[in-house]
């Protein structure tokens, strides 16, 4: 496959859902031209955080106002704790001080967190609203922008309330990736490589090629993966879009033990979601090899990948008190993918042949933790 720096239109095939996922560098800009082709010229309320308001919002508003469209913004403190029912109040509030009417769309300008609030809200808000995604994070352009998965998390664990509720559009604007901390791209990195580990060897190969060159700012290189996440993305999405079905199951590749990992450290800075995903996933794929699924050396080159792009490859970097595989296997059957009490797993029979286990069993699983937590 030839990386290619030519900017990107993409459909998510959702029938009356359908939408446009565009890609490219400086989109941004024409964010509102996008708007009014898709039927959404009416007023834009843009939600967006206090990280992202000063880098973009201005430039965002101009091009809502060269398109014709009104505009007002709203801006929420920037991290996890805006994705609360508090948080989810706060902007239906704001939003209904600015007289949001029917017609009018939310625009979510930022990464998952503002993405998954801003979309919640549209979905509620006088029952539900035109929305645009315009991811400006890694993680959310290759992944939580496209697919209409929204929520706010509750006590009881991350993104337990919320609604599948599809965007009318998605703007990634690669050059805005320019901007972020080199950690968060790294953790969106992750993501990245996700796609090719569960459904494309050859993207796979191509990041072990490509993968630095992207991090550091290669400008065709960022355009060619997201584009090539996104297309994974929007087929898996319009083959499964509620996640009844194993294809977007698939998507969490990872996350299990990711959503263990998240839970004994805290959910919070010392170890992003993309980062607990790529310890996540080098795990899983070292199941895979120990149920005799994978080809041992398979799993070494996910591991050998994500440790040499600066992520972790094993347990990520311990809670105060250190791993304890006990624990960690307690903290995967909380974990919302669990079914009629079975932990679900996504395990690999090499690298882009992922699929979707129920039958592992749980001594294995402890095994693994136990030899990788010895090693940290
Ligand atoms: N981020 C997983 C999904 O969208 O299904």
């Amino acid at each position: 496959m030839t990386p290619t720096a030519t900017p990107a239109r993409l459909g998510v095939a959702l029938g009356a859902r359908a939408y446009d996922i565009v890609i490219g560098p400086g989109a941004l800009a024409g964010t509102g031209r996008e708007m009014v082709a898709a039927g959404l010229a009416r007023r834009a309320h843009v939600v967006t955080d206090s990280n992202v308001a000063p880098l973009h919002l201005d430039r965002l508003l101009a091009a809502l106002d060269a398109a014709g469209i009104a505009s007002d913004s709203v801006t929420v403190p920037a991290g996890e704790e805006s994705k609360t029912f508090d948080g989810l109040q706060g902007l239906l509030s704001a939003l209904l001080d600015r007289r949001i009417e029917r017609r009018d769309c939310v625009v979510a300008l930022g990464g998952g967190v503002v993405g998954d609030l801003a979309g919640l809200a549209a979905a509620l808000v006088l029952r539900g609203v035109d929305y645009v995604q315009v991811p400006t994070t890694l993680l959310a352009q290759v992944d939580s922008s496209v697919g209409g998965k929204t929520a706010v998390d509750t006590p009881h664990g991350k993104n337990l309330v919320g609604a599948f509720y599809q965007p009318r559009l998605v703007v990634a604007d690669t050059d805005v990736l320019d901007t972020l901390p080199r950690r968060e791209l790294l953790a969106g990195y992750a993501e990245t490589a996700k796609y090719g580990v569960l459904g494309d060897a050859e993207f796979f190969a191509w990041l072990e090629r490509n993968g630095a060159a992207l991090v550091a700012g290669d400008a065709a290189a960022r355009i060619h993966a997201v584009r090539r996440s996104c297309e994974m993305k929007a087929a898996i999405v319009a083959a499964d879009e509620r996640e009844t079905g194993d294809e977007r199951a698939l998507l969490n590749l990872g996350h299990t033990f990711a959503h263990a990992f998240e839970a004994a450290t805290g959910f919070g800075a010392a170890l992003l979601h993309g980062e607990a995903v790529a310890a996540g996933m080098a795990m899983a794929c070292e199941l895979s090899a120990r149920l005799g699924l994978c080809p041992p050396g398979d799993a070494a080159r996910v591991r050998r990948h994500l440790g040499a792009m600066g992520l972790p490859a094993g347990l990520p970097p311990p809670p105060p008190g250190g791993w304890n595989a006990e624990t960690l296997v307690r903290l995967m059957g909380h974990d919302k993918k669990v079914e009629g009490g079975r932990v679900r797993f996504i395990l690999v029979r090499g690298i882009g042949k992922a699929f979707v286990s129920r039958d592992v069993p749980p001594a294995i699983v402890a095994s693994l933790l136990a030899d990788a937590a010895q090693a940290v």
